[in-house]
């Protein structure tokens, strides 16, 4: 018997199993992110139930293999040793039971005592619409249990439900479960829900055995200051300090942050064990591109944080034709850091191992032109730049890197030190539309030095600015063969670039 064998496996989930096998196969390789997680088949969103087990990372997402657009919610899962080689697993959860009727929506993992993987999640069930036509969904909590590869839903669930909602809590915005195990060997979970009076709250619950939940306290509030609802918290401790992560709908920009309609925050607070409480100190966007949403974070065996989110846009996430084979693809796994007040993000070590040519060119002087750079081209790339003035008496005006770049398209990052400016812009990455497709973030630098790492892959560029303290990432949708690279100053600029090419 193989393992997963003894699952009694719902006509839905084998539906989706046998689809997304037929279908997969239809994708080639190099028609999909070199490095990054792409959905097997049709749509993925949030990244859920990330964690290790069994020796192995496990990320399951939100998931519509019929569609390359949003549908009823399966969790796709996939495998990974070092972060950056995937094995894709069948398809883990389908909507097939009462409370999940019509979607299992985003939650997380924990290994049990017994050695089992449990998945708890949000289902979500159909009730009428709002005043504006939109479907309501009752959402309550409910747990799976699995070994890795298969999950059978709990006969009990669902665990959590509006009766266990604070006053003024919405029932039909309660959703994405964060589960850990604290110290004492019982459990917590935070989950997102939306206050008639003050828009999104992380609520905590806690359990003695994982299976039997009750509400403790609202943990976070938004007060409505950071957007509307809040989605897919996170919540642990690094470096010393208590990290809260959200995400959240329909945001206003506040001068340079959350310049994204829907975007992701990290608080910093205190939090005291006694009560159970989260004094919040201070919050900031968590990444200032285009695309970045729901995050989720593990703890490696080794001891680094971990954080994957998905790299799409609610906002612009719709722009593709129904025929789209794949669509959605998670960022690059980043190892978080707390230091001088600033969550710091770099891609994980692990990446390396797929640098192969190394190209370095050392102090090129760069005066009011363009250039390109022998071997610094192609789609699947890292490349670190440090920049700064030749003159620092003279300050240049503006640099600006170009990439997946032919006579059509290119998508820029361009830094302005007057301003303290660093933008991305893909408006000429063949995008389908003009709608708007930059963001500008504040930076740091000395006197107009700064170091930029872009990690370029065939449909996206994360670019991690001063060694992590800023990140921008964006999708791009720029044909493959588009690989030029150059540089360009406005001003007098010098320019060193180490440039791998991936493989
Ligand atoms: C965030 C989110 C979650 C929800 C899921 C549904 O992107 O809206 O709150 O669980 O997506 O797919």
């Amino acid at each position: 018997m193989e393992k997963g064998d003894e699952f009694r496996l719902s006509a839905e989930l084998i539906k989706a199993r046998e689809y997304e096998c037929e279908k997969e196969v239809l994708i080639r390789p190099e028609d999909r992110p070199y490095y990054h997680l792409s959905s097997r088949v049709g749509w993925m969103n949030d990244p859920n139930g990330f964690s290790w087990y069994n020796g192995q990372y496990h990320l399951f997402y939100q998931y519509h293999p019929y569609d390359s657009h949003w549908g009823p919610m399966h969790w796709g899962h996939a495998v990974t040793e070092d972060f950056i080689h995937w094995e894709y697993l069948p398809c883990a959860m389908a909507p097939d039971t009462v409370p999940d009727a019509d979607g299992c929506f985003s939650g997380s993992a924990i290994t049990l005592p017994d050695g089992r993987h449990m998945l708890m999640y949000t289902g979500v069930v159909k009730d009428g619409e709002d005043p504006f036509g939109f479907t309501k969904l009752v959402q309550t909590q409910n747990l799976a249990f699995g070994d890795g590869i298969s999950y059978e839903k709990y006969s009990r669930n669902p665990v959590l439900t509006g009766k266990d909602l604070p006053e003024g809590g919405s029932l039909f915005a309660f959703r994405d479960p964060r589960i850990w195990k604290a110290e004492d060997g019982t459990y917590r979970a935070l989950a997102a829900n939306d206050n008639e009076d003050s828009g999104g709250q992380m609520l905590l619950f806690r359990s003695d055995d994982a299976l039997h939940w009750t509400f403790v306290k609202t943990f976070a509030r938004n007060n409505n200051r950071i957007g509307k609802m809040w989605e897919c918290p996170d919540f642990f401790n690094l470096d010393g300090q208590y990290v809260l992560i959200g995400s959240s709908q329909d945001m206003l920009p506040k001068e340079l942050e959350y310049h994204n309609g829907n975007g992701t925050f990290y608080m910093f607070g205190d939090y005291d064990p006694e009560t159970e409480t989260f004094y919040e100190r201070s919050n900031h966007a968590i990444d200032y591109g285009i695309d970045f949403y729901a995050p989720q974070t593990l703890l490696t065996p080794d001891g680094r944080r971990i954080m994957i989110g998905w790299m799409q846009n609610w906002d612009t996430c719709n722009l593709h034709v129904k025929s789209t084979p794949w669509f959605g693809q998670m960022s690059i796994p980043r190892e978080l850091h707390v230091r001088n007040g600033i969550l710091y993000q770099t891609p994980v070590k692990e990446l390396n191992m797929l640098r192969k040519t190394e190209m370095v060119h050392e102090n090129i002087l760069i005066e009011d032109r363009g250039i390109t750079l022998p071997g610094v081209f192609g789609r699947t790339a890292d490349m670190e730049l440090m920049i700064e003035a030749a003159d620092p008496e003279r300050m240049f005006q503006k640099f600006a890197v170009r990439f997946a770049e032919n006579e059509e398209h290119h998508t820029g990052v361009s830094f302005r030190p007057h301003e303290s400016i660093l933008k991305i812009d893909r408006k000429f990455s063949g995008s389908r539309r003009a709608i708007i497709h930059q963001r500008r973030a504040l930076v740091r630098h000395d006197r107009g030095k700064i170091k930029l790492h872009l990690l370029i892959d065939r449909f996206s560029v994360e670019v991690f600015v001063n060694d992590g303290e800023k990140v921008l990432s964006a999708t791009i949708n720029t044909d493959p063969r588009a690989d030029g690279i150059s540089f360009h100053a406005d001003g007098s600029v010098r320019i060193s670039v180490r440039h791998c090419h991936l493989k």
